[in-house]
């Protein structure tokens, strides 16, 4: 049988199954992709606006693609993907799950592999919305991240990160030099929200608010959550117990 697409489902089947995915794509027809992410449920969570129509948007560590498709179905004119750790190979995926969704969805979603930190006007060009989730706390320099960023901006950026409450409003950032966070090398820095917002700020971008907040301040839950963690990966019961997600915006 084949799709709306001309793509046989069977074969889309057999070909979902040979890849490892992050994120969840419901293809239709009983075709799920088993994402590690939470893909529906997150893109709630972001508050990207239901029109994007004629807009440009840039999608910065995309991997899977799914928010990029998701810009695109809500209208933008042009959509960019980039990555780099997991396109080149040597993160925890591949680009195959980006290569099969664009080709499933038929797709015109461009794609180029490039680190963030090499992002600039000249790279790339600049965009109405560009979407940067779950990458800053990757970065070793996420202020140096963040200007690279606010350079490729035109209009607003979502920022959706790890964040640690570090029991103070003053800007600070919690560095992670091992596997202390999730037991993965690759993540380096949990900035307060006040970090981030300041470093939105000295990034350039003119304001920065705050849109969602995953855990907030509920003791009970943090502790469950908090020893679920310690049990799971052995991280320590302080630090996860101050683990949050946010979601930002900012205006240049
Ligand atoms: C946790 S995943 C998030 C994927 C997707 N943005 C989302 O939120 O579902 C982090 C992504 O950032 C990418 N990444 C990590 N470091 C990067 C870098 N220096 N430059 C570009 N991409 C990077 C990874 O390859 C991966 O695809």
């Amino acid at each position: 049988m084949e799709n709306t697409f001309g793509m046989d489902q069977g074969k889309i089947a057999s070909e979902i199954a040979k890849i490892s995915w992050f994120h969840t794509f419901n293809f239709g027809n009983g075709i799920v992709t088993s994402g590690y992410d939470d893909s529906h449920k997150r893109i709630r969570t972001l508050h990207m606006p239901d029109d994007l129509s004629g807009m440009t948007v840039l999608d910065i560590g995309s991997w899977d693609g799914f928010f990029a498709f998701e810009a695109e179905r809500r209208g933008a004119s042009r959509v960019l993907a980039t990555d780099s750790f997991c396109w080149s190979g040597n993160g925890w995926g591949t680009k195959d799950g980006f290569n099969l969704a664009r080709k499933v969805l038929n797709s015109k979603v461009e794609d180029l592999e490039i680190d963030v930190l090499d992002l600039s006007p000249e790279k790339v060009g600049a965009f109405d919305l560009v979407l940067c989730l779950g990458v800053l706390y990757h970065m070793r320099d996420p202020l140096l991240a963040l200007e690279r960023i606010f350079s490729v901006t035109k209009g607003r950026l979502i920022l959706d990160t790890h964040v640690e409450h570090l029991m103070t409003n003053r800007p600070m950032i919690a560095f992670y030099p091992g596997k202390e966070l999730n037991n993965d090398p690759t993540n380096w820095c949990g900035p307060n929200r006040a970090a981030v917002e300041a470093m939105l700020k000295a990034a350039g971008f003119r304001r920065a608010e705050m849109v969602y907040q995953k855990f907030g301040f509920n003791p009970g839950y943090r502790a469950a959550r908090a020893i679920k963690r310690k049990l799971i990966n052995h991280e320590s019961l302080r630090i996860a117990f101050a683990q949050d997600r946010m979601v930002f915006h900012a205006w240049r």
